[in-house]
C-alpha cells in the first residue's frame, strides 16, 4: 500500500514535471515518448526538426512575412530565463507576424535558443545534412486563441521563425543584448530582466524573403504536430567567444546543485519528412536550381568540346 503510494507519487512527479533532458538515455529525445505520447514518432507523423535538401518545391506565393512590431522598441521590459532546458527570452505583448502564406495573425510570445557543445554543432534543423553552431526560434501564436492549450489543438495554431546562426571572429553588438546577459541565468530557474530592444536588430535583415515553409512539431515535449515552421536561409552572425557563451557558461541543473550539468547539445533528432511539401519562397536560393546547374554547366561542357574538337578537325 505504502510502496503503491510512493509508486503513484514517483509516477505522478515525473508526469507533472516537464522533465525531460537532451543527454541522459532515461529522458533523452529518443525516451519523451514514454512520458508525452504525442511525442513518439509513428510512421507517417509530422514531426519537426527535418532536415532541408534539394526536394523543395517553390512556391512564388511565399514572400516576405509582415514582422509588426519588431522595428519598434517595446515598452516595459522582457526577461530571459533558464528553463533548464534552453534560454528563453518572454517578450511580452506587442509583437506579431502574419503574411508569407500564414493562415492568420500570430502573436510573438518568446525566444529561445538551441545549440550543441565547444566542439560541436546544435542547430536543430539541418540544410544537406549540416547542422549550424545554433538555431533561434522565435514562437508565435496564433492570435485567436485565449491561450496556448487552445492553441496546441489548432494544427496550425503555432507559428515558428526559425533562424541559423553561424560563427565569425566579429562580436555581433545586436546579439549582445542577449549573450551579455548570459551570466545572470547561468544556472536553472534563474530569471533576468532585459531592456526591450528592436528584436529586427537581431535578423538577415536583407534576406528576409529567403525562407524555406513545412508544417511540423514542436521539437520539445509535448511535440505538438501544429507548427508552421518558416526557416530563413540566411543565418545571424555571431562570434566564437558568443557562442562560446551557451555552450560552456549554461547549465541545466539548480544553482544549488550538488553536480552541476552544462547544458549542451539541446536539440532534438532528425524527423523524416515523409510526404511533407517543403517550400521554397519565392526570393529562396540556397536549395533551389543547384540540381539543374551542374547539368547545364555539364552541358556547356560537352558543347564546348564538340566545338574544339570541330576546330581541330577543320582546323586538319
Ligand atoms: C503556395 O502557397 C500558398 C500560400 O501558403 C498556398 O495557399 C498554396 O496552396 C501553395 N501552393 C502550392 C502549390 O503549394
Ligand atoms: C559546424 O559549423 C561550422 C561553422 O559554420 C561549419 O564549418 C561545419 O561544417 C559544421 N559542421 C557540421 C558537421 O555540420
Ligand atoms: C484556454 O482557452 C479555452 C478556450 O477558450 C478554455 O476553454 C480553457 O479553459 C482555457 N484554459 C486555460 C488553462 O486557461
Ligand atoms: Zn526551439
Amino acid at each position: 500500500m505504502i510502496w503503491t503510494a510512493a509508486l503513484l507519487m514517483i509516477v505522478v512527479s515525473h508526469a507533472d514535471s516537464d522533465d525531460y533532458c537532451y543527454n541522459e538515455p532515461h529522458c533523452d529525445p529518443y525516451a519523451w515518448g514514454d512520458t508525452f505520447p504525442s511525442c513518439h514518432p509513428l510512421l507517417e507523423e509530422h514531426h519537426s526538426p527535418i532536415n532541408l535538401d534539394h526536394q523543395v518545391i517553390r512556391n512564388d506565393s511565399l514572400e516576405s512575412l509582415y514582422l509588426e512590431g519588431f522595428d519598434a522598441i517595446q515598452t516595459g521590459h522582457w526577461t530571459l530565463k533558464n528553463d533548464g532546458h534552453s534560454v528563453v527570452l518572454q517578450v511580452g505583448s506587442g509583437m506579431s507576424v502574419s503574411g508569407g502564406g500564414l493562415p492568420g495573425v500570430y502573436h510573438t510570445i518568446q525566444l529561445h535558443f538551441h545549440w550543441g557543445g565547444p566542439a560541436t554543432n546544435g542547430s536543430e534543423h539541418m540544410v544537406d545534412r549540416r547542422r549550424y553552431p545554433m538555431e533561434m526560434h522565435i514562437v508565435n501564436m496564433k492570435s485567436i486563441h485565449p491561450n496556448l492549450t487552445a492553441a496546441l489543438d489548432d494544427p496550425t495554431g503555432l507559428a515558428v521563425l526559425g533562424f541559423f546562426i553561424d560563427v565569425v571572429y566579429a562580436d555581433n553588438m545586436h546579439f549582445g543584448h542577449i549573450s551579455q546577459k548570459l551570466s545572470s541565468v547561468a544556472y536553472k530557474g534563474q530569471i533576468t530582466k532585459i531592456k526591450p530592444f528592436p528584436l529586427m536588430s537581431l535578423l538577415p535583415k536583407h534576406s528576409m524573403s529567403q525562407y524555406y515553409r513545412y508544417y511540423g512539431s514542436l521539437t520539445t515535449p509535448p511535440c505538438s504536430q501544429v507548427v508552421v515552421w518558416t526557416l530563413y536561409e540566411v543565418p545571424i552572425y555571431i562570434s566564437w567567444s558568443q557562442l562560446a557563451q551557451f555552450t560552456s557558461q549554461i547549465f541545466s541543473t539548480e544553482e544549488d546543485a550538488e553536480q552541476v550539468t552544462p547544458l549542451q547539445n539541446n536539440f532534438r533528432h532528425i524527423h523524416p519528412t515523409f510526404s511533407r511539401i517543403v517550400s521554397a519562397s519565392k526570393d529562396a536560393i540556397l536549395l533551389t536550381g543547384t540540381a539543374s546547374r551542374p547539368l547545364v554547366l555539364a552541358v556547356s561542357a560537352q558543347l564546348l568540346q564538340i566545338i574544339l574538337l570541330g576546330s581541330f578537325i577543320s582546323g586538319l
